[in-house]
């Protein structure tokens, strides 16, 4: 049975025919042609497929694309943030195929920590949450690497968050 979704990918409004159990990462990538979430294991379990969906981090592995109608997804391709830079200049990426959902997924971290989310336990109301290299590999220990490059991509993490 097709049926269809209209989804924002990037800035762009796309009418997406699909069948619907077809997964948002299927249908970014085999509809959209936007190769930039990766499928990694399809199962839930590495963060290669992350994307932005309405501003917070999904596994689009595990997200229907027909249950979001409407919705703005952002990719790493669509997204302009310091992380780019910093996972540059920090030598985060090796064969890069984590890459894409690592900056997805850092991304809503700085957001998530931006917002105000206690980091650690604070006598101190109005502190900032502290963006320590614990911190930031736990918030991103849903986003595997098989290269090994997580003490430069905590290293990355930290940098964009102190470009904000
Ligand atoms: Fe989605 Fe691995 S491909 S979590
Ligand atoms: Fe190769 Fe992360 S850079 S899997």
């Amino acid at each position: 049975m097709e049926a269809s979704t209209t989804l924002r990918v990037d800035g762009a409004e796309r009418r997406i025919p699909i069948d619907p159990r077809t997964t948002l990462l299927d249908a970014l990538r085999e509809r959209v042609g936007n190769l930039s979430p990766k499928k990694g294991c399809d199962h839930g379990q590495c963060g290669a497929c992350t994307v932005l969906l309405d501003g917070r981090r999904v596994l689009s592995c595990l997200t229907l694309a027909i249950a979001h109608d409407g919705a703005e997804v952002v990719t790493a391709a669509g997204l302009t943030h310091p992380l780019q830079q910093a996972f540059i200049d920090q030598d985060a990426f090796q064969c890069g195929y984590c890459t894409p959902g690592q900056i997805c997924s850092a991304a809503a971290v700085l957001d998530e920590v931006g917002n105000g989310w206690p980091s650690h336990v604070t006598e101190d109301l109005d502190a900032e949450p502290e963006l320590t290299r614990e911190e930031v590999a736990e918030r991103m220990s849903g986003n595997l690497c098989r290269c090994g490059a997580y003490v430069n991509i905590v290293s990355a993490v930290r940098q964009a968050g102190e470009a904000r």
